[in-house]
Order: C-alpha cells, then sequence, then structure tokens
C-alpha cells in the first residue's frame, strides 16, 4: 500500500494541531496558546459582511478585487512607505498561501532558504514542501532574539534564494530595529537574494517603537517580498485575506502559482478588507492598547515567577525562560502545565530546536483570564 510522500515523512512532528484539540474539547484549561486576537473583528466590518454576503458566492478574480489592490496601494504607501502598483500586489488566502506560493514561485529544489529558529512555525514546512532546503539562523535571547547579521552572512551561499525575516515577531514579540534592516538588506542586494519579510504583526506595537518595512529601505524594491495580513491588525483571521507585494518580475509568476493553490481569495473576505482599509485607527488602537495592558501585567509576573521574559515589543507573544525553574524539556513542562496547571501554553521547540528552554504565552486572552493562568501556575511551581 502506498504512503505518504518523503516530503511530509520530513516534517517536524507537530504538537499545536493536538493542543489545540485538547482545548477545543475542554472547560477547564485556559488556553494560553492561541496564535489569534481573542477579540472579534470590529462591528463595522461584521455587519458590513452580512449585509454583502449574498453578492460573493463567486470566485474573486486570482489576483485580488481591484479596488482591493487600489487600497492597499494607498495604504502601503502612507503606512509602510512602500511606492509599488496595483499590478504588484496579489491577494491571498491569508498571508498563509502568500508565504507558500512566494516560496514555490521562487524557489528551485537545490536552493536553501534562510529561516530564523526559533520562528514562526509555517516556514519550515513552506521552505519544505516547497521543494527547498530550510537553513536555520538562531535568534538568541541574549542578543534580544534579534538576527546576527555575520550569522546570516556567513550562512548565504551560492544556492540561498533567499531568507525569511519576521517583524514584529512570532513567537518573541521582539522588533527589528532599522539599522537591522538594512544590514540584512545590504546581505541581500551584495549576494543577490531575496528577502521574504513577514510583516503580519505590523500594527501591534508596542511603546516607542516603530514598525519598518524592509522593501522601504533604498534599492530594495527588486529583492523583497513582502507578506502582509488582515487577520492580526483587524482580528480578521476567519475572513482569510492576506496580500504579498512583490518585484515586477515575480507578480505573474507568483500570480500563476496562486491560481493553482486556491484560484482567488475568498470573495467575501476581499470586500470586507477593503472597508476594514477605510476604518479610522481608533478600531485597531483599541485592541492594541487592550493587548499592551496585558503585555506589561504577564511578563511582570512571569518575570516574578522566574519564568524569565524579555518585553516583548510587538505583536501578543512573550517568549520565556524555564531554565530558571526547571530542568525539564519545553514539551514535558508544557504537558505538566496543561495537566497540573490546567494552562496551555506553546512548547518552545515547536519554533524549531533553539527554542528549545523556551515556552511561548499568547496575550490574546482576556486580562481575567491572564491573571487566573497566573494564579494556577504559581500555585502548581510552589
Ligand atoms: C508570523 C505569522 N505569519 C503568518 C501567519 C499566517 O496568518 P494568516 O494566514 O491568517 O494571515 C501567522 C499566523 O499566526 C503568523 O504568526
Amino acid at each position: 500500500m502506498r504512503g505518504v510522500s518523503e516530503r511530509e515523512k520530513h516534517l517536524p512532528n507537530y504538537t499545536l494541531p493536538e493542543l489545540l484539540r485538547i482545548l477545543h474539547e475542554s472547560r477547564t484549561i485556559i488556553s494560553m496558546g492561541a496564535g489569534e486576537p481573542d477579540f472579534s473583528a470590529p462591528s463595522p466590518l461584521l455587519r458590513y459582511a452580512s449585509s454583502i454576503v449574498h453578492k460573493t458566492s463567486h470566485y474573486a478574480p486570482t489576483q485580488g478585487l481591484k479596488e482591493l489592490r487600489e487600497a492597499i496601494c494607498k495604504k502601503l504607501k502612507k503606512e509602510n512607505k512602500i511606492s509599488t502598483n496595483t499590478e504588484n500586489i496579489i491577494v491571498t488566502t491569508g498571508s498563509q498561501e502568500a508565504i507558500f506560493a512566494s516560496l514555490i514561485t521562487t524557489t528551485d529544489p537545490a536552493d536553501n532558504v534562510l529561516i530564523p529558529n526559533p520562528g514562526y512555525l509555517a516556514y519550515y514546512p513552506a521552505v519544505e514542501l516547497g521543494g527547498a532546503k530550510p537553513v536555520s539562523y538562531f535568534l538568541k535571547e541574549k542578543d534580544h532574539f534579534q538576527p546576527d547579521p555575520d550569522e546570516i552572512k556567513k550562512l548565504a551561499n551560492k544556492k540561498t534564494a533567499g531568507i525569511i525575516i519576521n517583524s514584529p515577531s512570532n513567537p518573541t514579540g521582539q522588533v527589528y530595529s532599522k539599522k537591522l534592516l538594512e544590514e540584512i538588506a545590504d546581505i541581500a542586494r551584495n549576494k543577490n537574494i531575496y528577502i521574504y519579510s513577514d510583516e503580519a504583526y505590523e500594527r501591534l506595537i508596542y511603546d516607542d517603537e516603530k514598525h519598518i518595512s524592509i522593501a522601504s529601505l533604498n534599492g530594495m524594491k527588486d529583492y523583497v517580498i513582502s507578506l502582509f495580513t488582515f487577520s492580526k491588525s483587524y482580528a480578521m483571521c476567519g475572513f482569510r485575506i492576506g496580500y504579498a507585494v512583490v518585484p515586477k518580475k515575480v507578480s505573474d509568476p507568483l500570480m500563476e502559482s496562486s491560481h493553482f493553490l486556491t484560484i482567488s481569495a475568498p470573495h467575501l473576505g476581499q470586500l470586507v478588507a477593503v472597508k476594514a482599509l477605510s476604518l479610522p485607527n481608533r478600531h485597531i488602537d483599541r485592541m492594541v492598547r487592550a493587548y499592551d495592558r496585558r503585555r506589561k501585567y504577564l511578563v511582570k509576573r512571569l518575570n516574578k515567577t522566574g519564568l524569565i521574559t524579555k518585553m516583548p515589543k510587538g505583536a501578543f507573544y512573550a517568549f520565556s525562560n524555564i531554565r530558571h525553574i526547571t530542568k525539564k524539556n519545553s514539551y514535558d513542562f508544557s504537558q505538566d502545565l496543561l495537566k497540573k496547571a490546567k494552562v496551555a501554553v506553546v512548547p518552545g521547540t515547536e519554533f524549531g530546536n533553539h527554542g528549545e528552554g523556551f515556552i511561548r504565552f499568547s496575550y490574546a486572552t482576556k486580562l481575567f483570564l491572564i491573571k487566573k493562568a497566573l494564579d494556577r501556575i504559581e500555585k502548581y511551581l510552589k
């Protein structure tokens, strides 16, 4: 009997799907594992979606509705300082499709792609299922989980098609400075490789940090594939709308891959996305203020508990070092928290082997639940 492909067999064993199943069935566990906003999309978007749903039972154009790409183009110019035109924007089914489609479109089997470790868990499968080889660059706690440009320089060789960067970062919550992005941009230009810049959390940013899009830096337009989503900023995960902004030469081929993957991004989601871009900022600001309050509370208490945690500057994750309180590995410790403290977190190893010794907390969780979860964890640790 035939089995599954070698590519599939090579993928690491992810535990997140099992965790999600447990959470779905449990009434007692507090989940701090979620990778999506606990908010619903702003109410004007939900009302709008109900009023137009009857018009959306057909496919949309593969590249995305013209009106959406026009609105995105304006947003890119205003917020990301990226000047492009609608031809170079491809609307996708979440940014997850944009990640997969851009890797399929720009890598060959002999190529490698540099990925952050720890990094968002889809990068490894996206590179590998696309046929190329994922090669890790490491994000270290002592460097505040910032990439080391010298390491990237050393790893990038003739077979390197590109490098994936992610700021604000999942799972570390850290944000990359302009200086660091400039150094990475120099490497890409000198070595003639792509940068796949995953900016899913662009709007979720705290303190005085600024989100900078690497495609906005001088001379980078031909090297950067920027990946964005409506999922996190607008709490629109279920509408499944993301987009890629690409160099001109990549646009038609990427559209072709996208066509064969999904034909088109959801029609309803695209119309709601147009509306989202017309909303005043207060809808996002309200969610960011809530995340910010939770972030400060969570990180203070985690550090008091001995789960040493660098203050995250973006996204909604805290990445905690467990080494000061346990000799267990991340997976076993997470299992203990799940079974004995009834709190779900994600083991750091889910994001690559350099996540060992860490666990990820998501503060896309109501404040009263965060408080309760920490009470339970403290009690368990005592
Ligand atoms: C860093 C990062 N990129 C991309 C995605 C994919 O999100 P979506 O497909 O909803 O845009 C996620 C989801 O958690 C993420 O954390």
